[in-house]
């Protein structure tokens, strides 16, 4: 059990949660954007990030504390909280970026470890060993072995009321990760990021994203916080969250600042193309592109840290706001289409819809299908699932529509896409509700096939005949020989 966290509510694989942290006194409702503070940078200062910004977490990195005398010497004395003059919950890294970076740090688990405990950090890091994607297996595995050792060691450090991570690594390799997530479940650590994404991120490799995030959620109690390490932008939170993913780090805001680039939800813009600022912030509703453009590098900077910061903040309240209303997966539809990597993405995380429908509900408001891929949401899954287990009559038809012509059945259920067939008395309950485009498309056409076949398959003693309205014929493929096919398009006799 993780006792400091609670979720309250699931959408797919999403949910809100509260993450308490007892050494900050304060809980962090979840998911949640810890912006990443520079201690030697101020671009924009914590105490705003706080009181304009709302951030409830933010998270730096002690390594760099450690190795700055200056600020070792104060962090020591007076603490982080007031180093950083933050006063919400701080997480800190603990050099493994730099260890990947540059190949060796200074400090060992036990040093590092101690000196977040001292400098009064909240939830903090050992220094595991994040392992690049496509490496040797026996690399991958070697490096994991150490990560784990010292994941072990970090669990016999004293350190009091703050709370522990424990990464999982495992490069490319899903069995690794899931292997890496089952090890860190059975450690006494508190949170559990899945570390080294960000090299596929930063090469748009989404698909292989959800695959190794996938994967450690298989290896993961349903109970475990999981933080996604350095997924800054606010273009994937929604693919994030939808996996399962509570936390996420943004240095992408003051880092993309610094080259004029500007955050959407769908997408980097340069400040340099932009001839309209598509934002309601405070930055974009009193500057014009020319008027950030004419200010000072530094100014500029800083409006633009503000602005991207404001997006990535207003995207999680609306993905919040989505599990709440039961709408994750259609606003993770409208995400997809920012990049064709970005879609590859959201088609990859629908392979995983058995894995999602554990936690989606079982009921939500109306579902929308808002494009093919909706025809490979976890609702049509589990409704394939449970037409195995639904008993029917021997004589059956099924039916688009409004039954006709059904008197010499014993039962007529209807068949719909995407979900193909379902007794009559459902048509009210969720997902049956569902609303679609009249001009069906070919994957919600297969899908109802694909129910059909499935229901005929579970139940070979029924007799069933289909009345579709002009399935084509690829599409009645799908339909095992056994059914008795009539189209409702033609007219009779
Ligand atoms: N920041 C980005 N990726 C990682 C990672 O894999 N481990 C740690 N400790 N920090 C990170
Ligand atoms: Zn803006």
């Amino acid at each position: 059990m993780r006792e400091h966290f609670e979720v309250r509510d699931t959408d797919a694989g999403g949910r809100i949660g509260t993450l308490t942290v007892p050494r900050a006194e304060t809980t962090v409702e979840t998911p949640a954007l810890l912006p990443v503070i520079n201690p030697n940078i101020d671009t924009i200062s914590p105490r705003r990030l706080a009181e304009e910004f709302g951030a409830e977490i933010l998270i730096t990195n002690s390594y760099i504390v450690h190795s700055t005398d200056r600020l070792r010497e104060q962090a020591l004395e007076d603490g982080l909280h007031e180093l950083l003059d933050f006063p919400g919950a701080i997480m800190t890294d603990s050099g493994s970026f730099q260890l990947s970076e540059y190949g060796e740090i200074d400090v060992t688990t036990e040093e590092i470890l101690e000196f977040q405990y001292e400098i009064g950090s909240d939830i903090a890091t050992p220094v595991d060993i994040p392992t690049p994607p496509d490496v040797s297996r026996e690399r991958a595995e070697t490096e994991l072995e150490t990560t784990q050792e010292r994941l072990e060691v970090a669990e016999d450090i004293e350190t009091g009321e703050m709370l522990t991570t424990a990464p999982i690594q495992g490069s490319t390799y899903p069995e690794l990760r899931e292997k890496a997530a089952r090890h860190a479940t059975a450690t006494s650590h508190d949170v559990l990021p899945v570390g080294a994404v960000v090299p596929l991120m930063n090469d748009y490799r989404y698909a292989e994203m959800v695959d190794v995030v996938a994967a450690a959620k298989r290896g993961l109690g349903a109970d475990a916080p999981v933080h996604l390490f350095g997924a800054g932008h606010p273009m994937m939170f929604a693919l994030g969250v939808a996996l399962g993913c509570d936390l996420f780090d943004s240095a992408a805001y003051a880092l993309y600042a610094r080259d004029d680039r500007y955050l959407t939800e769908s997408g980097t813009r340069h400040l340099e193309d932009l001839e309209y600022l598509p934002c309601s912030c405070p930055v974009c509703t009193t500057h014009t592109p020319d008027e950030l453009r004419a200010l000072s590098d530094d100014e500029r900077e800083k409006e633009l840290a503000a602005h991207n910061l404001h997006v990535t903040f207003a995207e999680l309240r609306r993905i919040k706001q989505a599990i709440r209303a039961g709408r994750l997966l259609e606003l993770l539809d409208q995400r997809a289409r920012a990049h064709p990597t970005m879609l590859e993405g959201y088609r990859t995380l629908l392979e995983y819809a058995t894995q999602l429908e554990r936690t989606d509900p079982v009921s939500k408001g109306t579902f929308f299908y808002t494009s093919h891929e909706s025809a490979r949401r976890p609702e049509v899954v589990r409704h394939h699932q449970r037409l195995e287990r639904l008993s029917t009559p021997e004589t059956l038809f099924l039916t688009e529509g409004q039954p006709a012509g059904s008197d010499e059945f014993d039962a007529s259920w209807r068949v719909e896409p995407p979900f193909g067939p379902f007794p009559r008395a459902l048509s009210k309950s969720y997902p049956f509700t569902a609303e679609l485009p009249d001009r069906t498309d070919r994957t919600a056409l297969e899908a109802a096939a694909e129910g059909v076949r499935r229901l005929v398959e579970a139940h070979p003693e029924s007799d069933v005949t289909l009345g579709h309205r002009g399935w084509p014929r690829g599409v009645l493929e799908i339909v095992p020989p056994s059914v008795s096919l009539v189209d409702l398009t033609v007219p009779t006799q």
